[in-house]
């Protein structure tokens, strides 16, 4: 049992799993024992795998899971309505609302919708939305609503669908109007527009405006 964590912590070194990786592979075997000692009745585990799904619904078919933004990048982001003017945001996996809610209720008169499709993100979102008659909650696969209209398009999605976020939003934000903003992941293949600092830390946004000449290769 000794060998087995530390086996599976060199393994993940080797692969360079990201660093946090360790401590989950050196517990995970003790955990599942002493869980076993404790003789738990079986729904105890249903009921953890059935919650862990409803929060990251569609990741075991490449969703991006939920993580939350912090407060900081709400402000940032007011700054971009506010020099842009705009009307109307939608965000991409709006997740609990970290994002949406404090920037409805700086701007009230700003329409916004907020689409998530993981059940247990989307009723605290919905939840907490209640009282916000700016903002519409969909529970929807975010690569099947229409951006056009939009004045902002917000994402803080991952690297690996930021490709197929450029092909939608080429496609879809009018070319007049729209601007991207992607928190954290540039898209790979296109100019951007703008880059906006978050605070203190590392994290930024790109923003990005569509149409042909916007395109490195395209
Ligand atoms: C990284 S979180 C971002 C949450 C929120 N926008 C924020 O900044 O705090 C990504 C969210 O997108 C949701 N999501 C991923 N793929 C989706 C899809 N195809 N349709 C709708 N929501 C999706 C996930 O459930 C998750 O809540």
């Amino acid at each position: 049992m000794g060998l087995q964590p530390l086996l599976a912590a060199v393994l993940s070194r080797w692969v360079r799993q990201p660093v946090w990786w360790l401590p989950v592979h050196l517990a995970f075997l003790p955990a599942v024992f002493l869980a076993s000692a404790l003789n738990l009745p079986s729904w105890i585990y249903l009921l953890g795998f059935s919650l862990l799904l409803s929060v990251f619904w569609g990741c075991a078919k490449g969703d991006v899971p939920l993580f939350l933004s912090s407060v900081a990048v709400g402000d940032e982001l007011a700054g971009v309505i506010e020099r842009e003017g705009a009307v109307s945001l939608i965000d991409l996996g709006a997740g609990v609302g970290s994002v949406v809610i404090p920037v409805a209720k700086q701007f009230p008169n700003l329409k916004i919708t907020a689409v998530e499709r993981a059940p247990i993100p989307y009723l605290i979102l919905s939840w907490r939305c209640r009282q916000l008659n700016n903002i519409t909650v969909r529970r929807e696969d975010f690569w099947s609503c229409c951006l056009e209209g939009y004045d902002i398009v917000f994402a803080f999605l991952s690297p690996s669908v930021m490709q197929r976020l450029d092909e939608k939003c080429q496609n879809e934000i009018n070319a007049k109007t729209g601007l991207l903003v992607s928190s954290s992941f540039p898209l790979p293949n296109r100019a951007v527009a703008s880059v906006v600092g978050v605070g203190q830390s590392a994290l930024k946004l790109y923003c990005y405006r569509f149409g042909r000449s916007s395109s490195f290769y395209s």
